[in-house]
């Protein structure tokens, strides 16, 4: 069997790296040309086609849906006529409910939603996965076949996808966005890009490394950097003065939540 992507933006691309190293046959629906040329170009196990209708549909088990939520309802609509109920539906798109895609497809397919984010190339992504009645042989394989992506987390209630795509979908984003206004500090204050990096990336290293050890505690942690009446102090009461970097993270994180919810608003 193979699975078929549909949409080869930068989330589409990591996953059908992640699958074509697997050396299993991939089919690929994108209808930018240019993507489809230099997909084939350079991979031998993926076919690319920019027309449904070429797709050999009777091969395919997993259908994973990677367009921009503006573009979901097209691509249901092209695509509904060749569903049938052997396929199973990944959407792994941003606010798009499973009642609204059970409405624009036809066939009574299993369908899930799959929110994961690009640290899937490395294995490293919490991946949150929500279904409706799920048949077990269905969920026990989507755990064996995605385990690559990292952890998979089952939700209980698809609401709470939204917030875990506001978290961890977009956390990558939020991550690089922190250490690059360190970056930014560090050469303000004379340091060159490569030293900045460096002395980032230790860094990162050093942390990961604390947390890995037994009994963490974030509050311990800070604790041993930040001792009474130091440097570390000052900056961080800069932080935590009313409760202030607290708040503005809560907010970003609640903004990119209720964009999620409006999405699925305006896609019902
Ligand atoms: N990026 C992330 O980290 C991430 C993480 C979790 C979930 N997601 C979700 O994944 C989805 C894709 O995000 P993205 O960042 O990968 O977007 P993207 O870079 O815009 O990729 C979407 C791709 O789909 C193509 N496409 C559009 N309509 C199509 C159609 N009818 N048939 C075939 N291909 C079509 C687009 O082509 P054109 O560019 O030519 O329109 C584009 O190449 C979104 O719904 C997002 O919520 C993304």
């Amino acid at each position: 069997m193979t699975s078929l992507i549909i949409g080869c933006g930068n989330l589409g691309k990591i996953i059908l790296e992640r699958f074509s190293k697997k050396k299993n046959k991939i089919f690929l629906l994108e209808k930018n040309i240019k993507v489809c040329k230099e997909i084939k170009k350079k991979f031998s196990n993926v076919e690319c086609f920019s027309d449904p209708k070429k797709v050999n549909w009777i091969k395919v088990n997993y259908i994973m849906i990677c367009v921009k939520p503006n573009d979901s309802k097209k691509v249901f609509s092209e695509i509904k006529n060749h569903c049938n109920k052997q396929h199973v539906i990944l959407s792994f798109i941003a606010g798009l409910e499973i009642k609204t895609i059970s409405k624009w497809i036809v066939s009574k397919n299993s369908i899930l939603r799959m929110m994961p984010n690009i640290f899937i190339s490395s294995n490293n992504s919490s991946t949150a996965v929500y279904a409706k009645n799920l048949n077990t042989n269905i969920k026990n394989k989507i755990e064996k076949d995605f385990s690559e992506f990292g952890d998979i987390i089952w939700m209980k209630k698809e609401q709470k996808i939204d917030f875990f795509t506001a978290m961890f979908g977009g956390a990558p984003a939020y991550f690089f966005y922190i250490l690059n206004c360190f970056n930014k500090i560090i050469k303000k204050n004379g340091f060159t890009e490569k030293q900045s990096l460096s002395a980032i990336k230790l860094l990162l290293k050093g942390v990961l490394n604390n947390i890995n050890k037994e009994n963490f505690k974030f509050s311990d942690s800070i604790q041993k950097v930040a001792s009474k009446g130091g440097t570390t102090e000052e900056g961080l009461k800069v932080f935590s003065k009313r409760n202030n970097l607290f708040t503005l993270f809560e907010r970003a994180i609640l903004s990119a939540e209720n964009k999620s919810k409006r999405i699925s608003k305006k896609l019902k």
